[in-house]
């Protein structure tokens, strides 16, 4: 069997898919003729991105830090789940570990990796036979970023998971995309200026000389979604910029 490239009639659940990298994922899966829901909290944003989507794309309003909601949310769903991509963000939890407020790690735990897990949990019976499930961590899990340690413990968790649930789960398949700097609205937070620099800088110490585009982790999710000899696998996207230097 070669890889699928049609995925007319199947149906794929975008987590945090308004925005950023699930919105590039969904965006290519429904070009590809998938059937997409995207999730996110702002109604005003999913409906803009449904419109961008296009295709067979619907919106759903779910907050993934609320387990009853979420649990609701698969509950209700008739139809089996085919591909499942976790791309929602949480966004905090960083900083350098002397001053990192343990109730910060915590709030960057329930923003990300406990909505991962329950999520899982929420679409399990609902999962296709051969699903997909895809998780977007972050090269923080296993590079040696100073400040990101907090990041590192919270993607490194979900990191872990991928090998035992690949194998406890099959044949439904689990994979992660491991992304480095991606020029997303997440980091709209910062200052247009500020951010300017942040990038050049992170640019020049990337072998690439670039930060990446939300596109470039949505090609890695689609390589998952459509091969079905991978599972347990943690591919990272950075460019290169998690590469040990040998310091
Ligand atoms: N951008 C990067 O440099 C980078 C690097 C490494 C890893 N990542 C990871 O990649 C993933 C996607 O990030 P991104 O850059 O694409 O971010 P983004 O552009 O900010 O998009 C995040 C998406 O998640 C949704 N979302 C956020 N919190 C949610 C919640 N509690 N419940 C449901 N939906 C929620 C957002 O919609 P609403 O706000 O409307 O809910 C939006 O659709 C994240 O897990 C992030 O940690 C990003």
């Amino acid at each position: 069997m070669s890889v699928s490239r049609s995925l007319h009639g199947q149906r794929v659940v975008v987590m945090g898919g308004s925005s950023g990298i699930g919105e590039a994922t969904a965006a290519l899966l429904a070009a590809d003729g998938a059937e997409v829901v995207i999730t996110g909290r702002d109604q005003a944003r999913l409906d803009a991105a449904v419109e961008r989507i296009g295709g067979k794309t619907t919106g759903h309003r779910l907050d993934g830090t609320d387990p009853v909601r979420v649990a609701e949310f698969f509950a209700s769903s008739v139809e089996p789940i085919d591909h499942l991509v976790l791309a929602l963000s949480g966004a905090s939890g960083s900083g350098p570990i002397a001053s990192l407020d343990p109730a910060d790690l915590e709030v960057g735990f329930a923003g990300k990796f406990w909505p991962f897990v329950r999520t899982l949990q929420g679409a399990l019976p609902r999962l296709a036979a051969h699903a997909s499930v895809t998780f977007v961590t972050a090269a923080s899990a296993r590079a040696a970023f100073p400040g990101t340690s907090g990041l590192a413990a919270i993607n490194g968790a979900l990191q872990a998971m991928v090998p035992p649930l690949a194998v406890e789960l099959a044949p439904i398949r689990i994979n992660a995309v491991s992304p480095g700097v991606i020029d997303t609205p997440w980091w709209d937070a910062i200052p247009t200026e500020a951010r300017t620099e942040l990038f050049t800088g992170i640019s020049a110490a990337t072998p690439v000389g670039r930060v990446g585009h939300a596109d470039e982790v949505a090609d890695v999710i689609r390589l998952f979604v459509g091969n079905g000899f991978m599972t347990g696998t943690v591919i990272d996207c950075t460019g290169g910029a998690n590469l040990p230097t040998g310091r």
